[in-house]
C-alpha cells in the first residue's frame, strides 16, 4: 500500500532509490517516483512500473546524494503522472511522498483555495504539501516545526518524507499508522516501508512509533515526538537475508513461497516443542497463558487469507480446547460497537503486521480491557508492537502479493496454541495431545510430498485455464480451505471463484453449476467425508466437472470425480495445512497460463495500510 524509500548520505541516492523502489514494489505499482535533491531538486514521476519511471528518467540529470522515491497504490485519484508522487507545494518550498490517507483534507483543500492555493492532483497528499508550506510562509518557522505543526492538525494516517527545496541537507520524516523505518549506516541512512530495500545496506535499524518525527542529515538522526519532545533512538539489528528477499531462480515470488513451505513450517515450529515431543512452549505468550486459558471466549480478528486461518483457528479451538470463538473481519468489527469482555481473549492475525483495520481492531480491544494476542510474520511490525503478547510465524518476507507461505504458518501456529491450551484445560487427552503433537512434526514432510503434484497440477490448470467461473467446494475443517483457494484463484488470474460450505451449495451455487462449471472438492478422509461425496453426487448429477483433493489411496471419489490430486494423509484437525497447497498451485499455473502478472495482480496490494 504505497512503498516509501529515502536516503541521505555521500553516495549517489538513485540507484539506492530505484532498487529500493523494486523491493516495495509489490505494496503497490500504479505510479512511482523519485526526487533527487543536490543544491537544486528534481522530481520525475510517472504512471506505470518502476521501470517505467526507469525508462522515463533515462538520460535526465539524476544526481544528488539526498533522495526519496515511492511507488504508489492509488486512493485519492486515478494512477496518472499527476496523481503520482513525490508531489510539490504550489511555490515549489516542499516535496513530500506519503504513505496513507489524510482524512481531513477536503477541509484543508478548501481552506487553502481560500488562501489562494490551486490544485493539480486529485490527491490527499498535494493539500498536505500544500497545508505545509501554507504553515511555513505564514509565520516564522523553520520547515521541521511548520511539518510538525501541519501533522499536529491532519487527522488520518501517514508515513511520510519531506524535503525543502532551500535547507537541501536534511530530510524530515513522519509516522502516525503507516510503517516506516530508519536504516542507520555509516554517516547514511536510509528511510522504508518496510526493511527489505534497508537490509543490503545494513542491519540496524529505527521503527517509528506513531506521532514520531525524525530530522535526518549525513551525520546526525534527531528524533522527536510531534510536540517537539526529544526520544532516544531505539537501534534494533535485524536478521534478514537478502536470498530470502530474491526470488533465487524462481520464476515468480509466489512460486518461490509455496515451495518454501516445508521450511517455512519447521521455522514456525522450531524451539517449540520440547526434544522429548511432550510439551508445547510458546515463549512470547507464556506470561499470559493463565488469561487464555480461563478466557471466556476468543475473538480472532484479522482480514484476507489470514482471516481465513483464523476460521481453521475457531474449529481448532472450538474442538480441541472447547472455547467459544468467534471470527471477525476487522473492519467490520472496528465500526460495529462490539462487545468486548475484559476477561475475552483476542487473537489478531496478520502476515503484516500493518494492515490499517488489524491495527485498528487491536487497539479497540486492548481499550476495552482484553488481552490481545499477536500473529504475525513481520517481526517488529505495528500489530506485533501494539499487542500485549505474541507468537512469530518465523515464515521469512512473503512478497507474492497472494499469500501462501503465511497462511500454512499461521494455521500450524493456531494449531500449537489450541493444542497447548487444550491440554491446559483438560478437554483433551494427555494420549491424544501427545499424538498430535508427533503429528504436526510430521506435517512439513508431508508438505513437502504434496508439493510433488505440482506437474499434475499443472496440466490441469491447462484444462481449466479458459473457465470463467469456479465453485471451491468443503467442509469442517476444510471449509476455510475452500475460501481461500477462490480467493487465491480470483487474485491472480481474475477468475470469479466462490468458495462454500459443501452442504450450503444446495442453496443457491447449485443453480450455477452447468457442463462448463469447474467444482474444486476439498474431501480428504474426515468425519464428513461420507456427506461430501454425496455433494460430489449432487454436482455431477448436474454435468458439473469436479476436481477433487483427495486423501492418498482414496478410491471412492477417484471414481466419482473428473479429476484428482491425492495429498498424504493427516488428522482433520492439520488436514487445512496440505489441503490449501494444490489449491495455492492451481491458481498459480492458471494465472501464468492467462498470462496474469502473479506477483502484482492488478489492484491490490500486499498490505493494506489504509481502511
Ligand atoms: C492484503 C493481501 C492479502 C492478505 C491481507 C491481510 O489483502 O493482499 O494477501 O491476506 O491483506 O494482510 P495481513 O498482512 O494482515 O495478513
Amino acid at each position: 500500500m504505497c512503498g516509501i524509500i529515502g536516503y541521505i548520505g555521500k553516495k549517489q541516492a538513485y540507484p539506492i532509490l530505484i532498487k529500493g523502489l523494486k523491493r516495495l514494489e509489490y505494496r503497490g505499482y500504479d505510479s512511482a517516483g523519485v526526487a533527487l535533491m543536490d543544491g537544486s531538486t528534481r522530481v520525475y514521476k510517472i504512471k506505470g512500473k518502476v521501470t517505467d519511471l526507469e525508462n522515463f528518467v533515462a538520460g535526465r540529470d539524476i544526481s544528488g546524494t539526498i533522495g526519496m522515491g515511492h511507488t504508489r497504490w492509488a486512493t485519492h485519484g486515478e494512477p496518472n503522472d499527476v496523481n503520482a508522487h513525490p508531489h510539490v507545494s504550489s511555490n515549489g518550498h516542499f516535496i513530500v511522498i506519503h504513505n496513507g490517507i489524510i482524512e481531513n483534507y477536503s477541509v484543508l483543500k478548501e481552506m487553502l483555495i481560500n488562501h489562494g492555493y490551486h490544485f493539480e492532483s486529485e490527491t490527499d497528499t498535494e493539500v498536505l504539501a500544500n497545508f505545509i508550506e501554507y504553515i511555513y510562509l505564514n509565520g516564522d518557522f523553520s520547515p521541521e516545526v511548520a511539518v510538525r505543526m501541519a501533522l499536529q492538525k491532519v487527522s488520518g494516517a501517514y508515513a511520510l518524507v519531506v524535503m525543502h527545496r532551500d535547507d537541501t541537507k536534511y530530510l524530515i520524516a513522519a509516522r502516525k499508522g503507516s510503517p516506516l523505518v530508519i536504516g542507520v549506516g555509516d554517516n547514511e541512512y536510509f528511510l522504508a516501508s518496510d526493511a527489505t530495500p534497508i537490509v543490503e545496506h545494513t542491519k540496524s535499524v529505527i521503527y517509528l512509533n506513531d506521532n514520531d518525527v525524525a530530522i535526518l542529515s549525513t551525520n546526525e538522526l534527531k528524533l522527536k515526538t510531534l510536540y517537539n519532545d526529544e526520544l532516544i533512538p531505539d537501534i534494533q539489528e535485524i536478521d534478514l537475508k537478502i536470498g530470502e528477499i530474491e526470488k533465487s531462480g524462481y520464476d515468480h515470488f509466489m512460486l518461490k513461497e509455496i515451495f518454501e513451505q516445508p521450511y517455512t513450517l519447521i521455522n514456525t515450529l522450531r524451539g517449540r516443542i520440547s526434544p522429548d515431543m511432550q510439551e508445547i512452549t510458546l515463549g512470547g505468550i507464556s506470561s499470559v497463558v493463565p488469561r487464555i486459558v480461563n478466557a471466556r471466549r476468543l475473538l480472532i480478528i484479522a482480514c484476507g487469507t489470514s482471516w481465513h486461518a483464523g476460521l481453521v483457528g475457531e474449529y481448532l479451538f472450538e474442538d480441541l480446547a472447547r472455547l467459544p470463538v468467534e471470527v471477525e473481519y476487522a473492519s467490520e468489527f472496528r465500526y460495529r460497537n462490539p462487545v468486548i469482555y475484559q476477561d475475552d481473549v483476542v487473537i489478531a492475525i496478520s502476515q503484516s503486521g500493518e494492515t490499517a483495520d488489524t491495527l485498528a481492531a487491536v487497539k479497540l480491544a486492548r481499550e476495552a480491557g482484553a488481552l490481545v494476542i499477536g500473529i504475525c510474520n513481520v517481526v517488529g511490525s505495528s500489530i506485533a508492537r501494539e499487542t500485549d503478547a505474541g507468537i512469530y510465524l518465523y515464515a521469512g518476507p512473503e512478497i507474492g502479493v497472494a499469500s501462501t507461505k503465511a497462511f500454512t504458518s499461521q494455521v500450524t501456529a493456531l494449531a500449537f496454541l489450541a493444542l497447548m491450551i487444550a491440554h491446559k484445560r483438560e478437554t483433551i487427552t494427555n494420549e491424544l495431545y501427545h499424538s498430535l503433537i508427533r503429528e504436526l512434526i510430521e506435517i512439513p514432510r508431508k508438505l513437502e510430498k504434496t508439493l510433488t503434484a505440482h506437474d499434475e497440477i499443472k496440466k490441469l490448470a491447462n484444462i481449466f485455464r479458459f473457465a470463467n467461473n469456479f465453485l471451491y467446494l468443503g467442509r469442517g475443517y476444510l471449509f476455510p480451505v475452500a475460501l481461500e483457494g477462490a480467493l487465491k484463484l480470483k487474485e491472480i488470474s481474475y477468475i470469479h471463484a466462490e468458495g462454500y460450505p459443501a452442504a450450503e451449495m444446495k442453496h443457491g451455487p447449485i443453480a450455477l453449476i452447468d457442463d462448463k462449471m469447474p467444482v474444486v472438492v476439498i474431501a480428504t478422509k474426515d468425519k464428513t467425508y461420507d456427506k461430501i461425496t454425496s455433494n460430489i453426487m449432487e454436482v455431477k448429477a448436474r454435468k458439473g466437472t469436479v476436481f477433487a483433493i483427495v486423501t492418498e489411496g482414496d478410491t471412492i471419489i477417484k471414481n466419482m470425480a473428473d479429476y484428482v490430486i491425492e495429498i498424504p494423509e493427516t488428522v482433520e484437525y492439520f488436514s487445512p495445512i496440505l489441503a490449501v497447497v494444490p489449491l495455492q498451485l492451481l491458481s498459480y499455473y492458471i494465472a501464468v497460463l492467462r498470462g496474469c502478472n502473479v506477483d502484482q495482480p492488478r489492484n491490490l496490494a500486499k498490505s493494506v495500510t489504509v481502511e
